[in-house]
């Protein structure tokens, strides 16, 4: 019965998808003249029409023509617009596509719109199969990596005008630049995994594989402008023995005493060539526009070294909180050679060329762009260039080894540099505030504990009223050998009328970013219930490895209660949910508890209560600070304030500065105003039909849908 109905679902996912990524790349181009479209400045770069048209061919080639009887648009676009795939035909040669004059930018748009049709009418004659799928998502990141091309090949084209033009007024980015946070993590390293998780990827990023690192630290912040100035100011260009030799040879030959666009005015101030025309350099910002062989003299200089691209990787799977631009700002050259994984292989069919046979000569850089279309950055991503290019956003970030010896005591460990990363930023934003999660020390777990004990503090006491009633028929709808899977567990007190209700239950697997209330708690159930196997994870579930090998028959269960879910900003909640459901796999279940909507004074009231105990929930964290990142907040001159914010649907915490002043952290200094606030947590309230669009868009179904009595929380069941 179902059945069609997913099929249909499915359909006008991926039609909305497709019309959504298709729309990118005109929308780069609007505003820009048909001559800025058609020119072309060195060879390895391409013309923006050139982009337009060449996207559309890759879906005519990999897909349309596949289709029995299929007639191309133009037999002659399949040789214009075909890049480097010598197995399907003849091409222009790269350097020549700026001379293509004819099609013109208009006809060129036209075939878009026809591909684009004939697309559509594809994705609408029914189901597709597993070839097709892939090839169809392929298409969709094939596209998005030339929305990047195309400002790339842009930039470089404004830059050779003698005119320096503006190709926008903004520059066209998916996210702002996060500021610096200083210091590097260490990593143990040992045996770890690398590749390609179960998500979309490229050939090339897969197999996932074991590794071996040695330790080795990863600095938080990428090189910035300012950190290169004084490179070239003690002779970086000019001293061959921080070069490799092909570099120092790419030096001379080329002339280079800066990375490329960098120009200096006679009076000796520097500027850069941007999409938004030529700017003076911004010391802060991180370094764009420099060769692999640049980045490596540079890290010889500072005395570092580029991390391997499995480093890097493994960094940013550990603790990715702790850095500022992972993601987002500049690719990062890696010391590794663009090589097959072991067990590589190519795509079969049409697309079999799409990457391995680069494979030479290249190495690889990870992260991503400011002008990466956003959704399409992954972990796991391997870009790569020639180790002389340099017109592509790249910048660099410096590891070093981090064997014993000579280890600096700048490095932390990945939960302190985070917390360091999201209170800097946090407190260097135009509006202050810190995620919720730095609440939870071991300090802060036992105050949340008292707060559900007060007489104000509703939601614990109605959910676990509502859980008792509704945990026979959950029960039932658990199935035997269930594994429960419990998100932000804390003390898992509510926990205990799921097992007592759940005698047969296979395993049960508590989360929780506070070990000590985590482990306190395992060790409680082990003694209560000794026969269920308790297997608590220490993380950030914001950012979950798959789960261990469980041992349960039965499906998995995920458990989100105490409305955790509302301390998450809308979208992020929808991606936790995303990722919990492909977390738990097929088959699963997920039981959410939420607060409702209701009565502003009730809501207040329970998160300002008579006896101030959130009050010191709230200041604790500044407490934790002091402590932990030699900060020092004065705690008597920050007063506790819950507020509703209507328009949000949300309780707000707030840490209200009661005269002006400047707070270290650190080595970094924050200034407060008189009445300044740090926005510490807000919990989203939901009505019905707001937490239904919010588990649906996630891909999760209501199965059912309780409530408590009055002041109202809901359990929500859902099918994944
Ligand atoms: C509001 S308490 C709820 C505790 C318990 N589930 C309940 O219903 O009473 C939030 C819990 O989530 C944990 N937590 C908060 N943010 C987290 C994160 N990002 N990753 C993992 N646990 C987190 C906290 O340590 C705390 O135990």
């Amino acid at each position: 019965m179902n059945a069609p109905l997913r099929d249909r679902s499915a359909q006008s996912d991926d039609l909305a998808k497709f019309q959504r990524v298709r729309a990118a790349m005109p929308m780069l181009a609007k505003g820009l003249s048909d001559e800025d479209l058609s020119a072309q400045a060195m060879a390895d770069a391409s013309p923006g029409k050139w982009h337009l048209a060449h996207t559309s061919w890759f879906f005519e080639a990999m897909i349309l023509n596949a289709q029995p009887g299929y007639e191309p648009v133009d037999a002659r676009f399949q040789a214009l617009f075909n890049s480097y795939y010598d197995a399907l035909g003849e091409r222009v040669a790269r350097d020549r596509r700026g001379l293509m004059t004819r099609p013109s930018v208009t006809e060129v748009m036209a075939y878009r719109a026809e591909i684009d049709r004939r697309m559509t009418q594809w994705l609408s004659q029914g189901p597709i199969d597993g070839r097709e799928r892939y090839l169809f998502a392929l298409g969709l990141h094939h596209d998005q990596q030339h929305q990047e091309l195309f400002l790339m090949d842009l930039l470089n084209l404004m830059a050779a005008s003698p005119l320096d033009p503006a190709a926008y007024e903004r520059e066209p980015r998916a996210r702002s630049v996060e500021a610096a946070v200083g210091g590097a993590t260490r990593f143990d390293g040992g045996l770890v995994e690398i590749g390609a998780d179960d998500v979309f990827a490229f050939d090339n990023e897969g197999p996932r594989h074991r590794v071996f690192l040695e330790p080795y630290a990863l600095d938080h912040d990428l090189v910035s402008n300012g950190d290169w100035l004084r490179f070239m100011a003690d002779g970086g260009y000019a001293r061959p023995e921080l070069w490799l030799a092909d570099g120092w040879a790419t030096v001379k030959a080329e002339g280079w005493t800066a990375p490329l666009y960098w120009s200096q005015s006679q009076t000796g101030e520097w500027s850069t060539m941007s999409l938004t025309g030529r700017r003076p350099i911004d010391l802060s910002a991180p370094v764009r526009h420099v060769s692999a062989y640049e980045a490596d003299a540079y890290a010889r200089w500072a005395g570092k070294r580029l991390p391997t691209e499995a480093e890097w990787e493994h960094a940013a799977r550990q603790s990715p909180d702790a850095f500022s631009n992972l993601f987002g700002e500049v690719w990062q050259w890696t010391s590794s050679a663009y090589a097959p994984y072991p067990g590589f292989r190519p795509t079969e069919g049409t697309a079999s060329e799409y990457n391995g046979k680069f494979m030479a000569n290249q190495l690889t850089l990870r992260g991503s762009a400011f002008a990466t279309p956003s959704g399409h950055e992954r972990v796991s991503y391997r870009n790569f260039f020639y180790p002389h290019q340099r017109w592509a956003f790249m910048g660099l970030r410096l590891a070093e080894d981090a064997t014993g010896r000579g280890t600096k005591p700048l490095l932390e460990d990945a939960v302190t540099a985070a917390f360091r990363r999201d209170l800097t930023q946090g407190l260097s934003a135009a509006v202050k505030s810190l995620p919720p999660k730095w609440f939870y020390d071991a300090e802060g777990s036992r105050l949340f504990e008292d707060i559900t004990d007060l007489p104000e503090y509703y939601p614990t006491r109605q959910e676990a009223g509502l859980l008792a009633k509704i945990a026979p028929a959950l029960a039932e709808a658990f199935g035997p050998e269930a594994t429960l899977v419990e998100f932000g567990s804390g003390a898992s007190a509510k926990t205990r009328i799921l097992l007592d209700a759940l005698p047969d239950l296979a395993a049960y697997v508590p989360i929780d970013i506070s070990p000590d209330a985590l482990n306190a708690a395992a060790d409680r159930l082990r003694e209560a219930y000794p026969l269920l196997r308790v297997t608590p994870i220490v993380a950030d579930f914001g950012h979950l490895d798959p789960l261990p090998p469980l041992e349960g028959q039965g499906r998995r269960v995920g458990f989100f209660p105490g409305s955790t879910i509302g301390n998450l900003e809308p979208q992020e909640a929808v991606s936790f949910m995303t990722g919990a459901r492909r977390l738990l796999g097929e088959g699963a279940l997920f039981l959410l508890g939420v607060d409702l909507v209701k009565d502003p004074l009730t809501l207040v009231a329970a998160y300002d209560d008579a006896q101030g105990v959130t009050a010191a929930f709230n200041r604790n964290v500044l407490v934790r600070a002091n402590r932990e990142l030699d900060a020092d907040f004065d705690l008597s001159a920050f007063e506790h304030r819950a507020i509703w914010n209507a328009a949000q649907q949300r309780m707000e915490m707030h840490l209200v500065a009661t005269r002006a002043m400047t707070v270290d952290v650190g080595d970094r200094s924050f200034r407060f105003a008189a009445g300044e606030t740090i926005h510490t947590e807000s919990s989203r309230k939901f009505t019905e039909a707001s937490l239904r669009t919010m588990v649906e868009a996630a891909g999760w179904t209501v199965v059912r849908f309780d409530v408590s009595a009055e002041p109202s929380v809901a359990m929500v069941l859902l099918r994944g």
